[in-house]
């Protein structure tokens, strides 16, 4: 029976551009939505921007534009960058909508009438200058441990320590440079403590097939045990000024927090869908997918890091409310890029316009990615080498080789047209139809990776009875002319089947291959049947070319940072000034040279490095400073992975005074520069210099 499902991928920001992170998430739902509806199924799949909060009012006052200005520009390349990789959205729209507006009013009038909402009084930064409360994450200090200039609210980058935001020496704003003040405001709260959202929350994801085992456990550990009590209350409103919509009843003084409205705007772009669509039954579908008790599914793409919104506030807020809530939620892993956190200063932070510009094809890394998705947690890597070759061997090599080996025999021999004689008991047609189910299955589990290995083994077995029936020597004599006719005819047969399979993952490259054929849209019903006897396919034209390994230069070249240019002050009366002058050389102290000397510089060389647990910021260094050895605390997780760091030469402070830290003592420093927006570059000398050597 066909299923009826809306599917979503998670809404992007409307304060930054797509990159290769984002897509690994909407190419892994694009492809499941185009699978169903290749089965037939019917899928709706909706997106749109996630246009409120304070990054996003920030940034449009920096760009001295309104944030709708804003949203609408960033809008406009959101679809183009989509539309560019194949992801077909049956709408995309914005958060930032009437639709969404009506529906974030109505769940919380119902949550109240529910009393599921409470008011409590809150204590937060103020920036006087700004006159706005400040997220925390716009409030820096120096530590009250070690202090470093310039930390976060939370904790030091620099010795690891952790702490509160109120604790920080010397706090300022990020977004004024003031000294912020201490305020109280009261704010509404989603009450998730109540035992209705606990109990409620306990059966939802403990529903076996709802998340994936490892989401499950997840959410046990958030849960905790019964009467543990766990789970806060909710602060779903926020201050004026910021950019969202107004709760009523305030008289827009308070505001619903971002993260309150962005998954209602995946049923806000749901209804606009239907409002635009003449042939929807805006009332049924309305009814049948976003209210409880139909047949219909809801499906949410995310990435891991935001299960905590998707699994709990989201199902209860729905819950609550009157709503139909989630039927699963898909949640997968990070990218890396070759083994690494992606990097602006290795030039692998890569936005998909600059791979578009490269000149590389998506539909390349579409299918680099399927070969590496599963439907696990785990983090992918894309490596670059081993994309070009995996795109070179098994979409060239072996997939497209299929076709480009039989075609023009077809052509020149036969008009292009196949035999007559049927295909379909074959021995190798029969094997490509009895494959069809397990590669539906792989699509269906998102075990893309899986789907791929068997894709590519047929296409080897295609290749192999290509070789054994060689062609080109059946071509050679008019008597084998019937057997040529037949082993080619066999042959696109065969690509045409393993076009359906790659379909969903390759659509432009399969309605190239469609128009080739000279066949109507394949279903994946076609994927067990031959083309009618004596059908006539159009000449073979080039459907697919090599990766150049220049293309790949290019593409880093494009997302290498370009060294950042020393601030200048603004000369604006406001006060980004004082921000500036943290980072400017003019504003530290000069010393003597005896001063410097009496700083004990010298090279070592990392022998170990790792991860330390409990730290988000930490790598522990054994570093060999040539006489001796040194346990070192860097933070520099967020640039390095260890494995990369094993053998560095480094530049150490010597003669730091160990310092005791949670995780062991930290016997020195390593030489780093970074600035707030570049990320962090370890110094390292010139090779030739070795472990000891005093630098000056
Ligand atoms: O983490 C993010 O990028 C959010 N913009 C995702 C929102 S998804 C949904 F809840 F709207
Ligand atoms: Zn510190």
């Amino acid at each position: 029976m066909a299923k009826r499902i809306l599917v979503t991928s998670a809404l992007p920001y409307a304060n930054g551009s797509i990159h290769l992170g984002h897509l690994v998430e909407y190419i892994q739902t694009d492809i499941w939505v185009r699978a169903q509806k290749m089965f037939g199924h019917e899928v709706h799949y909706v997106c749109a921007d996630d246009t409120h909060g304070t990054p996003v009012m920030l940034k449009a006052e920096q760009e001295n534009i309104s944030p709708v200005q804003l949203i609408k520009r960033v809008h406009e390349e959101h679809s183009q960058d989509f539309d560019n990789f194949s992801i077909r959205f049956d709408n995309y729209y914005t958060t930032n909508s009437p639709e969404n507006r009506q529906l974030c009013e109505e769940i919380f009038s119902s949550l109240s009438d529910a009393g599921l909402i409470d008011e409590k009084e809150v204590e937060q930064f103020y920036d006087p200058i700004k006159q706005m409360f400040l997220p925390d994450r716009y409030v820096k200090g120096t530590c009250p441990k070690c202090n470093a200039p310039d930390q976060y609210g939370d904790s030091c980058e620099v010795c690891g320590a952790t702490y509160s935001t109120t604790e920080l020496i010397a706090p300022y704003s990020t977004v004024s440079g003031a000294k912020p003040d201490r305020k109280t405001s009261s704010h509404l709260f989603f009450k998730l403590s109540d035992e209705r959202c606990e109990n409620y929350l306990r059966e939802f994801t403990q529903n076996t097939d709802r998340l994936q085992p490892e989401a499950a456990n997840k959410m046990k550990e958030w849960l905790g045990e019964i009467g543990e009590a766990k789970l806060s209350d909710w602060d779903i409103s926020r201050d004026a000024p910021y950019f969202g919509f107004p709760i009523p009843g305030t008289n827009e003084t308070k505001f619903f927090y971002v993260w309150l409205d962005a998954p209602v705007g995946y049923f806000g772009s749901f209804l606009n869908y239907l409002t635009s669509d003449q042939s929807l039954n805006l009332a049924n579908l309305t009814q049948d997918f976003l209210r409880p008790g139909g047949e219909t599914e809801l499906i949410h793409f995310i990435g891991k890091d935001i299960l905590y919104f998707h699994a709990l506030f989201w199902p209860a807020m729905l819950k609550f409310s009157g709503f139909r809530t989630p039927t699963k939620i898909f949640a997968h892993g990070f990218l890396t890029v070759n083994g690494q956190k992606m990097s602006k200063s290795r030039g692998t932070f890569i936005t998909a316009r600059s791979f578009l510009e490269s000149g590389l094809e998506p539909e390349w890394l579409r299918y680099y990615y399927a070969a590496k998705l599963n439907d696990s947690m785990e983090d992918i890597d894309l490596n670059l080498a081993d994309f070009m070759a995996r795109v070179n061997s098994d979409l060239v090599g072996k997939y497209i080789n299929i076709a480009s080996r039989s075609a023009n025999f077809l052509t020149k021999k036969f008009d292009g047209k196949l035999s007559s004689v049927s295909m379909t008991d074959d021995e190798i047609v029969q094997y490509f139809y009895s494959c069809s189910k397990n590669v539906a299955d792989a699509f269906e589990s998102r075990q893309y990776s899986k789907g791929i290995r068997e894709i590519m083994s047929l296409a080897d077995r295609a290749n192999s009875y290509i070789d054994k029936q060689r062609p080109w020597e059946l071509a050679k004599s008019e008597s084998d002319s019937e057997k040529l006719h037949e082993v080619c005819s066999i042959a696109i047969n065969l690509f045409k089947i393993l076009t359906v399979y790659l379909k969903p993952v390759l659509p432009t490259l399969a309605s190239k291959v469609e128009e080739f054929l000279d066949v109507d849209s394949l279903q994946w019903s076609d994927s067990k049947k031959c083309l009618p006897m004596a059908h006539v396919i159009k000449p073979y034209k080039h459907l697919m070319g090599r990766i150049d390994p220049k293309l790949i230069d290019k593409l880093i070249s494009l997302n290498t940072q370009k060294p950042i240019q020393s601030k200048t002050q603004s000369n604006k009366p406001n006060s980004k000034k004082m921000t500036a002058e943290k980072t400017t050389v003019e504003s530290t102290t000069d010393i003597t040279i005896d001063a410097f000397n009496n700083v004990d510089l010298r090279v070592g060389r990392i022998i170990e490095a790792e991860h330390v647990e409990g730290a988000d910021k930490l790598v522990r260094l054994k570093i060999d400073l040539g006489d001796k050895q040194r346990q070192v605390f860097a933070g520099i997780k967020s640039a390095y992975d260890p494995k990369d760091l094993k053998e560095k030469l480094v530049v150490v402070v010597a003669n730091l005074k160990p310092r005791k830290m949670r995780f062991g003592e930290s016997q020195g420093m390593v030489l780093a520069a970074s600035s707030e927006d570049s990320g962090i570059f370890l110094i390292s000398p010139e090779s030739g210099a070795a472990p000891g050597m005093r630098v000056k």
